[in-house]
């Protein structure tokens, strides 16, 4: 029994090697940890459950026959984060590039079938080349399990990716069906086909990290959410992260008791909004301000920044917040935030979370630009994901809400259960300047006529008081007790249930 149990440890450690010390020496020269390594720093400790150490790939061609290190280039299993359950899996580096062979894609099915079965997130931790080359189509059928997998598991449990390495081909397309994409900055890049095989079809020169760098998906692409400075940094905000999600479908995401009193006034917001419609304001103050003890986990922070996303905490309660961001492109709405905002809220959704959204919005953006890049179907989107979305959804208009925008931002007709105004808003179909040059064209020449009509259009439509009076805003409220109103709302609101007609799907404008 001794010399089994001694034979058992022999094996273990074997495994743990991955791909050799020289290897992994060579993965802590790029400044990157192991991918044990990584697991033991994103779950609580000795909380790692190891599955399929011994796995090994079938392959017998390019002799692969003659190197089959256990564990195949992905460690899998389960632990903790805060003492709350999730499932992991975490691609070797140090082993043939992490590339998918099958045996490697069927440890990853196995532990993604078990997260649905028991209703726990998934996390990837992805470091890989893609498919396994030596194994042609056998790994492109793993990569199309574990698709398959992606898609099932959508709007069931949380999944993130935590792109680690460079991701080519399949290591990309997983994680972009997954609910959240993190990446590392200058260790990480995602691309369907790298540097080189761009270099050969389009006769473009462009290095990995321009190509896919962390700063491109960031920025560019809007593909990643967040990226952070090394390893150990992402997998600590990961852990944060992770506080925000509910367990699955079913379960709300946890509370975490504050001393913030709900019934926290800001006396500070009463002057946020300048006099001068024209001039911006940062709506993140209004953002910090408003959720528990300031704490707000921004998502795509870099990228389409004229919408603010991200998870916060109102009465102990995780909420979702979408805002207009009056700093950029007076916060109008156009494709690359539209997209941005109508994947948040369809999360928020599946997931149980409530949707809180500050608007301030002087219209789509017009141009060609917009036009034919298909400003229509975007913009339909987030209309579509606020029409949809039938957790609480509680909007405060802190100025415009002009046009389209206005309907679109969560508004009453949207299924808005409270909708709020500060006194200052303006709701109307457009500002008063631009809808007098159209009403009045024929005064176009006595400038005087015009401003007087500007001034009585106004007067008449740039308050909250039409809206209100149609019931279309709840109550006009002073800026200072925003704090207090959403949460005393959230309380109404928490048994809230809509049932829709049944169908089999939606089809939203993609
Ligand atoms: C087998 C692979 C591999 C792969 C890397 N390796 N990718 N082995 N299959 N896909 C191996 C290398 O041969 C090397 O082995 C080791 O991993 C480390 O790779 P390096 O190239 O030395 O590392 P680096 O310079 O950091 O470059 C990493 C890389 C590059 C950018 C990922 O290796 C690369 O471009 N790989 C190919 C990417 C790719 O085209 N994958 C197939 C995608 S198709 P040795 O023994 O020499 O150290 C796909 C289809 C899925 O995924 C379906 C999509 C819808």
């Amino acid at each position: 029994m001794h010399d089994i149990i001694q034979q058992l440890e022999a094996k273990r450690a074997r495994a743990r090697l991955g791909g050799g010390e020289k290897r992994i020496a060579a993965q802590h020269a790029k400044g990157k940890l192991t991918a044990r390594e990584r697991i033991d720093l994103l779950l609580d400790e000795g909380t790692f459950e190891e599955w399929d150490m011994f796995v090994e790939h079938r392959s017998h061609d390019f002799g692969m026959d003659q190197n089959r290190p256990p564990g195949d280039g992905v460690v899998t299993g389960y632990g903790m984060i805060n003492g709350r359950l999730v499932f992991v899996f975490s691609q070797d580096f140090t082993v043939f590039g992490g590339a998918l062979s099958e045996a490697h894609a069927e440890k990853i099915c196995k532990i993604m079938d078990q997260a649905m079965k028991v209703g726990a997130p998934v996390i990837g931790l992805n470091d890989s080349g893609g498919a396994r080359i030596q194994e042609g189509v056998a790994s492109l059928g793993g990569y199309a399990e574990v698709f398959q997998r992606n898609v099932t598991a959508s709007g069931v449990v949380p999944q993130i990716s935590l792109i680690m390495g460079p991701c080519a081909g399949g290591a990309v397309y997983s994680p972009a069906m997954t609910d959240f994409i993190f990446m590392v900055k200058d260790s990480s890049y995602m691309f369907v086909t790298g540097p080189e095989v761009v270099k050969t079809v389009t006769h473009e020169e462009v290095s990995a990290e321009d190509l896919g760098g962390a700063l491109a998906h960031t920025t560019k692409s809007g593909v990643a959410d967040l990226a952070f400075e090394n390893d150990v940094d992402a997998l600590a905000m990961l852990r944060r992260f992770f506080n925000y999600l509910p367990l699955n479908n079913r379960e709300k995401a946890p509370s975490r008791p504050s001393d913030d009193p709900a019934d926290r006034i800001d006396l500070s917001l009463d002057t946020l909004v300048p006099d001068n419609p024209n001039k911006p304001y940062d709506i993140k103050e209004l953002i910090t301000k408003t959720v528990d003890d300031g704490d707000f986990f921004e998502l795509q922070p870099e990228h389409a920044k004229n919408i603010v996303i991200g998870f916060g905490r109102m009465d102990s309660k995780v909420v979702g917040i979408v805002a207009n961001q009056p700093l950029v492109l007076a916060g109008c709405l156009d494709i690359k935030s539209s997209i941005k905002a109508a994947r948040f809220v369809r999360f928020c959704d599946a997931f149980n979370i409530p949707v809180v959204t500050f608007v301030d919005v002087p219209g789509f953006m017009p141009g060609t630009a917009q036009e034919y890049g298909g400003i229509i179907k975007h913009g339909a989107k987030l209309l579509y994901a606020f029409a949809e979305c039938t957790v609480p959804k509680i909007t405060v208009i802190t100025r415009k809400a002009y046009g389209g925008a206005y309907d679109v931002m969560s508004s009453k007709h949207l299924r808005g259960d409270v909708n709020l105004a500060w006194p200052n808003a303006e709701i109307a179909v457009m500002g008063a300047k631009g809808a007098v040059e159209i009403i009045f064209r024929d005064e176009k020449g006595d400038p005087a006529k015009l401003a007087a009509r500007e001034a009585e259009y106004k007067a008449k439509f740039a308050n909250p008081f039409i809206a209100s009076a149609r019931g279309y805003v709840d109550d006009v409220i002073q800026p200072h007790e925003t704090r207090r109103r959403i949460c005393r709302s959230l309380v109404m609101l928490a048994s809230k249930k809509i049932d829709d007609p049944w169908r089999k799907h939606g089809n939203i404008p993609l």
